[in-house]
């Protein structure tokens, strides 16, 4: 009678046989694993607050990936007790799922950005992207001075925002139709008006960078930072707000 152990015993003495069982058996742990992820709906648990980027908080995002910042910062905070007390609550799937692609990042040789936004001033942020070591004497970050010297322009910023649709960010006709006017609007001193407002809800609008006169990649950049990790109302959503205590 033929039970498990001589089964193995044929399998392991035959070749051809052996693969055959090997492909099985990984085809069917493969599928247990990878099959649920194809659901991505599934994966990625649905968070109140999250919307898309702005056109401007878009063209800070690109300049950001632009000047390797995350090669020195990452973007995820890790579900460990010293991580949330040092940067906040844990970085959610959802908190980057129209990030393409994402900035989780693995390297640290500045503090993790997934919650940097509102945690300073404009005013701190453009002066530290200028001469980091004028704020953090210590640090070793370089200076990104030239970007309150660079001009930016909206005009391309509605292609970028169509790519992104392509690959699943649910930007909306009129958000579209509206990018590069949208794109100058928020860095307006007195705010971007009503109609920005309800485009983009819980977006700031102001003169980022301290120099009304000119749009430049600085208020670009701080747009973006300023943001970050800000559009999720924490406790609302959190069911183990316990971890924080
Ligand atoms: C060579 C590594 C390096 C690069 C590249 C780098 N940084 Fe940093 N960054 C640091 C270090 C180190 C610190 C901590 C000291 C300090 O605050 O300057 C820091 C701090 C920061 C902070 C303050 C974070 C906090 O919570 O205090 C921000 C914001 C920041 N960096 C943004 C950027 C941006 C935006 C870029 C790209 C334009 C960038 N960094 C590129 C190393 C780097």
């Amino acid at each position: 009678m033929a039970n498990i152990y001589s089964i193995h015993d044929a399998l392991q003495k035959h070749s051809i046989k052996l693969m055959v069982g090997i492909v099985a058996a990984v085809s069917v742990g493969g599928l247990v694993e990878i099959a649920p992820l194809f659901l991505i709906e599934n994966t990625i648990e649905k968070v109140e607050g999250m919307r898309p980027y702005t056109p401007l908080e878009l063209a800070g995002r690109n300049i950001y990936i632009r000047e390797g910042c995350y090669l020195c910062h990452s973007q995820q905070i890790r579900p460990f007790r010293d991580e949330v007390d040092r940067y906040g609550h844990y970085s959610l799937a959802a908190e980057s799922m129209y990030d393409h692609p994402f900035q989780w990042g693995s390297k640290r040789t500045g503090p993790d950005l997934a919650r940097v936004g509102n945690k300073y001033s404009d005013d701190w942020q453009v002066r530290h992207l200028i001469h980091p070591q004028s704020v953090v004497p210590e640090s070793v970050m370089p200076s990104y001075a030239f970007l309150a010297t660079t001009p930016i322009s909206g005009d391309e910023i509605a292609e970028h925002l169509k790519t992104l649709r392509l690959t699943g960010v649910p930007y909306t006709d009129d958000q579209i139709a509206n990018a590069a006017a949208d794109f100058a609007a928020q860095g307006n001193v007195d705010g971007a008006g009503a109609e920005f407002d309800a485009r983009w809800p819980k977006a700031a609008s102001r003169d980022f960078d301290g120099n009304p006169e000119q749009l430049t990649e600085m208020d670009a950049l701080v747009a973006y930072l300023q943001m970050l990790g800000t559009l999720v109302d924490f406790p609302k959503i959190v069911p183990d707000a316990d971890f924080n205590r």
